[in-house]
Order: C-alpha cells, then sequence, then structure tokens
C-alpha cells in the first residue's frame, strides 16, 4: 500500500497558452485573450503573495479547444473559461485563496 505523496501547491493551475494562426479552424486559447490573462493571474498572485502556495502553469492544447480560453485548478479539477480581468480576479480571490469554487466560471467539460 503506498502513501500519498505530499504535494508542492496547495493548488495548480494550468492555463492552455497554445497560440494557432487566425482563421485555424480550432481557434486557440492564446488567440482568445489566455495569454494576457496569465500575466494578470501571475502578478496578481505575486501582489496576493501566493506565489508560494499557487502553482501557475502554461500549457499547450488542454483537448476541448471550443471552450477557449481554458484554465484547470487542481486539486478539485475544475476547469473555468475565463473571459475577463475581473474573471481572474474572482478565480484568485475565491478560488485559489479562499477556496470556493466560482461556479459561474465553472465548466463541465464531457468528452
Ligand atoms: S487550444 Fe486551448 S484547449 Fe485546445
Amino acid at each position: 500500500m503506498s502513501e500519498a505523496l505530499p504535494q508542492v501547491f496547495k493548488r495548480h493551475v494550468f492555463m492552455c497558452l497554445t497560440q494557432r494562426p487566425p482563421g485555424h479552424p480550432h481557434g486557440s486559447c492564446g488567440a482568445a485573450g489566455n495569454a494576457k490573462l496569465f500575466e494578470l493571474m501571475k502578478a496578481r498572485l505575486e501582489v496576493l503573495g501566493l506565489g508560494g502556495d499557487i502553482g501557475l502553469t502554461s500549457t499547450g492544447c488542454l483537448g476541448f479547444c471550443a471552450a477557449q480560453p481554458l484554465m484547470v485548478v487542481y486539486p478539485e479539477g475544475v476547469w473555468y473559461r475565463p473571459r475577463t480581468p475581473e474573471d481572474v480576479e474572482e478565480i484568485v480571490t475565491t478560488h485559489l485563496r479562499e477556496g470556493q469554487i466560482v461556479e459561474r466560471l465553472a465548466m463541465v467539460l464531457t468528452r
């Protein structure tokens, strides 16, 4: 029987920054605004002193391009589609800092 390994971060955010060319049929999270939202989230985590507790990692395509722009927060496994700086702020303060899922931005993704 194995024991659970200690977690490095309290929560870990993965944001798709895939950048496809304009007009690509699948679009991309980078083209849909995630690059700017990633920088904003990074800055807010630093300002709030959360950088040590919250991991933030850019990724390639997460496989649900139709729902772009996408991010997923673990360990809860909550998928979000942030569209504005206000959305990012709410995810940072409500979910990442306080541990409450932002229901209005959370998505259920199915294959
Ligand atoms: S381009 Fe972001 S999920 Fe595919």
